[in-house]
């Protein structure tokens, strides 16, 4: 099996090259990826070099990607997408950036499949279904309305929208996964847990934005990795799947969870220090995300095994920990950033 991942220096998707390498002895992975500040050759740099590829370049670059998708010429040969500008604070901030890869990449790599007809699986994200209400019964499911609220979003939703038409347009093998909010290994600090985990780290107090009421739907980036290699097993070409583990938290819950597993702060409930901060809320901030995974379950038989947040949340201090040297070069780089535009409330 050869398989072209783009994206895969970034944190899910070298999650997902350490899993197929770990996995398929027999595949060989070329990673397109081309190196952003969200890309890391450390998360690739311990696997067998005759087996992980990595070549830099932006796929939108049709010349670039053409020529990696033409290799793919094998029955069990795939692309998988995940190169993606990824982080809404910096599509508030710089969105121009999420339309160029991700919906100007996006189209280049369908328009290589297409031309070289190879199987694609696109990564994709709860977040271009809009926000629900707290109280609101009904989860996202493969039927909800696309109503997207950032350029994060909207970009994503746009790259769906491309490879929805590519497959019924042009017949590209095209299989779509939304998933919830990831955690784990190997993602960015930019990002809300690992941030926080940093922070601590670091001596810094860790930022909570707003009241913490939003929520998220938490899943171990080890169980949307299996989940993605199930559908590129069992998937249906022009299907989409929803992808999630019942992981909905408030931010606040997270939080206090953070700070118990790392020993920070007393209890906010009884008017003590918290241990964490307070500050300025994301403007136009989606309220909840959830996902109603039953169909991918149903049809793929598919399960998340890591279904307990705060062992994760334990495993994944734990592993920030460990690899300082992963993390510390852009820790400050990245605070500066987030120091321009926030206030303690
Ligand atoms: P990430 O920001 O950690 O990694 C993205 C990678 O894509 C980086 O290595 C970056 O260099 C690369 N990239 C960006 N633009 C590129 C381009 N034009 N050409 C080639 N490479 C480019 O993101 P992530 O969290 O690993 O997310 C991966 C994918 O999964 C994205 O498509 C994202 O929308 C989706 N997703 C993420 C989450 C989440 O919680 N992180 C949840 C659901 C879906
Ligand atoms: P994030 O990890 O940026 O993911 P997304 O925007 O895709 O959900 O943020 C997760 C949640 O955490 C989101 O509601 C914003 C919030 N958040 C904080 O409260 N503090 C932070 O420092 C960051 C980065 C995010």
């Amino acid at each position: 099996m050869r398989l072209v991942v783009t994206g895969g220096a970034g944190f899910i998707g070298a999650n997902f090259v350490r899993t197929v390498v770990r996995q398929f002895p027999d595949a060989h992975v070329t990673v397109l990826d081309s190196m952003t500040y969200a890309a890391n050759r450390a998360s690739l740099a311990d696997l067998p070099s005759d087996r992980v590829e990595l070549v830099e370049a932006d796929c939108a670059d049709t010349a670039a990607t053409d020529q990696l998708v033409a290799g793919l010429t094998g029955p069990g040969d795939a692309v998988v997408h995940f190169a993606a500008e990824s982080h809404n604070d910096n599509s508030l901030a710089s969105p121009g950036a999420f339309v160029h890869s991700n919906i100007v990449g996006t189209y280049a790599v369908l328009e290589a499949c297409r031309r070289h007809d190879v199987r694609l699986h696109h990564v994709s994200t709860d977040e271009v279904y809009g926000d629900l209400q707290l109280d609101d019964p009904a989860k996202f499911t493969p039927d909800t309305a696309y109503n997207p609220s950032s350029p994060y979003s909207a970009t994503k939703a746009g790259a769906d929208m491309l490879v929805r038409a590519w497959v019924r347009s042009f017949g590209v093998r095209a299989t779509i996964s939304n998933c919830s909010n990831n955690y784990g290994p190997y993602q960015h600090v930019e990002k809300f847990i690992p941030r926080q985990i940093t922070n601590i780290l670091s001596g810094h107090r860790p930022r909570l934005y707003g009241s913490g009421a939003n929520v998220r739907d938490w899943i171990h980036v080890s169980d949307h990795n299996s989940a993605v290699l199930r559908i590129l097993e069992r998937g249906e070409p022009g299907r989409t799947y929803l992808i999630g583990a019942d992981g909905e938290r408030s931010n606040l819950q997270v939080m206090r969870m953070i700070c118990e597993l790392m020993g920070v702060g007393g209890s906010d409930t009884a008017g003590g220090d918290p241990g964490f901060d307070h500050v300025t809320d994301r403007p136009g901030h989606d309220l909840r995300y959830a996902i109603d995974s039953t169909a991918t379950r149903e049809e793929l038989g598919w399960q998340p095994q890591h279904t307990d947040l705060r062992e994760g949340l334990r495993q994944t201090i734990d592993w920030y920990r460990d690899n300082r040297d992963w993390w510390e070069p852009v820790k400050a780089r990245v605070e500066t950033r987030y120091a321009q535009t926030e206030r303690v409330l």
